[in-house]
């Protein structure tokens, strides 16, 4: 399927989307934001434990910017009715994205500001090039996040942390978003897409269902109060008792060779 504002690319079981808006520094327009979620759409059966594709990795095009925030001149003259369309679509995407049963891993080449630190935080695993600057400078704007940044940086940084972000408006650097824990790891800008294929190889060879049920329990769990979550991880592990790859997984151990797993 033919897209306009980004580049789907699959390979070896890695799927990359490249967001290629570069005159506009990949800002998330309307039409990019369907887009993306029309590629997950149709990601998604291969994306199944069974299926070929194992990991996603996005990125943005150019070596100065990843994303760099929702589309001001698109948002400009919105009316609430039409902000509250545009932040249930972002809402929606980034919600498909944390629901697809494979690694998700944000390549951060450059900024990742206000929607596109937004977007970066619902992957699992975020990798940054020594270029890349993260922040949520909305403020400035004169409106707050609206895909999910309040939330979703307040969970993964604490409070304190997000609210520094987002009532300052600051940009912070990859160093420090490492420090704070909004970055997973810090490269070279030349090594940012190869490490991120490297970290989805490894994990595209552990067993698809093991990584899916990890996955949901991490992702419900942590919404979740401690019992119930706990509950929940024992349900997934012991699901993952009736699949034949757990038996080919301790078979292979046992057997001292590297297993083959087949995604049930
Ligand atoms: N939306 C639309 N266009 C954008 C954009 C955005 N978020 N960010 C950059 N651009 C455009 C600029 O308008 C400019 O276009 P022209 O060449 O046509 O003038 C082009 O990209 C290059 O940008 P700059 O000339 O500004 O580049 P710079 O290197 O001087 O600055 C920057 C880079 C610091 C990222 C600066 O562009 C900037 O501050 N951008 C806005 C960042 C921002 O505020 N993001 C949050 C948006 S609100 C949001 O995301 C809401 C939400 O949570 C859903």
């Amino acid at each position: 399927m033919a897209y306009e504002n980004i580049q789907v690319a699959i390979e070896e079981g890695i799927a990359l989307i490249t967001i290629s808006r570069e005159k506009q520094l990949n800002a998330l327009n309307k039409a990019t934001l369907l887009e993306l979620s029309r590629a997950l759409d149709e990601l998604a059966p291969r994306a199944k434990p069974e299926g070929d594709v194992r990991a996603l990795i996005v990125t943005g095009a150019g070596e100065k910017s990843f994303v760099a925030g929702a589309d001001i001149g698109e948002m400009a003259s919105m009316t609430p009715v039409e902000g509250l369309e545009f932040a249930k679509l972002g809402h929606g995407l980034f919600a498909k994205l944390e629901a697809l049963p494979i690694v998700t891993i944000a390549a951060v080449n450059g900024f990742a500001l206000g929607g596109g630190c937004e977007l970066a935080i619902s992957f699992d695993l975020i990798y940054a090039s020594e270029r890349a600057r993260f922040g949520q400078p909305e403020v400035n704007l004169g409106i707050i996040p609206g895909f999910g940044g309040t939330q979703r940086l307040a969970r993964l940084l604490g409070k304190q942390r997000a609210k520094e972000l987002i009532f300052t408006g600051e940009l912070i650097d990859a160093r420090r978003a490492l420090e704070i824990g909004l970055a997973t790891g810090v490269v070279a800008p030349e090594e940012l897409i190869a490490h991120a294929r490297r970290v989805a190889k490894t994990i595209a060879s552990r067993g698809p269902l093991a990584i899916a049920q990890a996955k949901r329990a991490i992702e419900w769990g942590a919404d979740g109060d401690l019992r119930a979550s706990n509950e929940l991880e024992q349900q997934s592990f012991a699901l993952l008792f009736g699949s034949e790859d757990q038996k080919e997984g301790m078979r292979a151990f046992l057997e001292k060779r590297p297993a083959s797993f087949k995604g049930r």
